[in-house]
């Protein structure tokens, strides 16, 4: 049979993962991998964990393996709101303001789902979170996308847009700003206070929802904590997502959606009929998990390695690329990312042949834009690579930047 006039539109829109492609080639011997954006195993509480779990099969099974309710788990969602009020000084949360996903990257889809329209409009940063942009694609919206400054999204852009929208007649068809407000995926920038307050303004101003992803605000490994956009805003109109993925585990797959009940009863429908709940038993084991353990407490050795980690490779990036004029790169204050931005006429994608010659593994930054793709970037993860890796791998860059320039007749200045 010819399957093609079968698939829908949406499904024909889909393009591969390509990071998930890049990825497959980088488990060849000797490869130094800065791709993976995913935490190192070695860190995950395994006994801890293997105890609980089996503790939960065993003595709640009639809940643990059994269907659940939309929603999630209430034991969990009660750890949850505790540790909101502890953490993130947020007080005025029920058990009506959150709902469990499978995985943040659910939230996303959900989000798409109750939001987004073929005439919609959201604004997302430029570059943007990849799962995001798969999600939001599959309702196919206008994008409005805005530039990363070293401090966040360059909100006077997105105002002049939002003005433009108005001008237009169309600015009901704007529903929200994405934004991932700290260390960003890919580009490793955290949203500063003032943003986050000017985005409130722009938010009240012109009658918008902000999203506000955050799976790395809790491994800051320095620089002062910031408030949520949510704590500012007091949830009015923001939603806050989170995920144990990266302070636990991401095979446990579950998100959290912080947001106004009337929301969260629109994500329940929308959740219903993908897959009925999130897995119950997951969710068990991570409310008993966190009623026996403090779960930031935990990762503290975790995130004492991330910033040993990233001190080490901004050391190498220093030593081996700090002489080449017009390349930057961002010092992240936490999360697993930096992003760097090389002279003007490199392509990475195109690079990354040669960096699999020299066996080093970058995501090309031309995978993190839902329009016209900034090829001269990429993305770098520092938390998988040993010591001896980051700068063995970082040598490796500078000589597959100079094989390149070579190649391409590009005049690399040295300082
Ligand atoms: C910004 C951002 N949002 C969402 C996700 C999805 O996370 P989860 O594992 O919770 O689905 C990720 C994963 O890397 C991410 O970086």
């Amino acid at each position: 049979m010819k399957f093609e006039s079968k698939y829908s539109v949406t499904v024909n829109r889909i393009k591969s993962n390509i990071i998930r492609e890049l990825l497959k080639t980088a488990t060849a011997e000797g490869i130094i991998s800065f791709g993976g954006g995913i935490p190192d195993p070695e860190t995950f509480p395994v006994e801890k964990l293997s105890k609980i779990a089996n503790d939960v099969i065993m003595n709640e099974y009639k809940v643990a393996l059994q269907y659940g309710s939309t929603e999630g788990d209430p034991e969990l969602i009660k750890q949850y709101i505790r540790l909101l009020k502890k953490y993130e000084d947020i007080h005025c949360l029920n058990e009506e303001n959150i709902m469990i996903t499978t995985g943040s990257q659910q939230a996303l889809f959900i989000l798409g789902t109750v939001f987004l329209d073929e005439d919609s409009y959201c604004a997302v940063s430029k570059p943007i979170y990849l799962g995001a942009g798969s999600a939001f694609n599959q309702r196919n919206p206008n994008y409005i996308s805005i530039p990363l400054e070293k401090d966040g999204m360059n909100l006077d852009i997105l105002e002049s847009e939002l003005k433009k929208l108005e001008k237009e007649g169309k600015i009901d068809k704007f529903k929200f700003v994405y934004t991932v407000s700290n260390f960003h995926n890919p580009a490793g920038i955290t949203l500063s206070l003032e943003k986050r307050k000017k985005l409130i303004e722009l938010a009240e101003k012109y009658d918008f929802i902000i999203i506000e992803d955050d799976p790395y605000g809790a491994l800051r490994f320095e620089g002062e904590k910031l408030p949520s956009i949510f704590k500012l805003n007091e949830g009015k109109r923001v939603i806050l997502l989170n995920t144990f993925s990266k302070v636990l585990s991401p095979g446990l797959r579950i998100g959290v959606i912080i947001a106004n009940e009337e929301l969260i009863r629109k994500m329940v429908l929308a959740k219903q009929g993908m897959d009925l709940c999130s897995s119950t038993l997951t969710q068990r084991i991570a409310a008993r998990f966190m009623e026996k353990h403090d779960l930031f407490e935990e990762i503290q050795p975790t995130i004492k390695l991330y910033k040993e980690k990233k001190d080490k490779f901004m050391e190498a990036l220093d030593k081996y690329l700090g002489d080449i004029e017009d390349i930057e790169w961002i010092h992240p204050e936490g999360g697993l990312f930096s992003w760097i931005i090389l002279p003007e006429g490199f392509d990475t994608m195109e690079m990354f042949e040669i960096a699999k010659e020299k066996k080093i593994i970058y995501i090309p930054g031309e995978t993190f834009y839902v329009e016209e793709p900034e090829r001269n970037t990429m993305r770098v993860s520092f938390c998988l690579p040993s010591f001896e890796e980051l700068e063995e791998g970082t040598k490796r860059l500078r000589e597959t930047i100079e094989e390149y320039a070579k190649k391409k007749g590009i005049n690399l200045k040295i300082k």
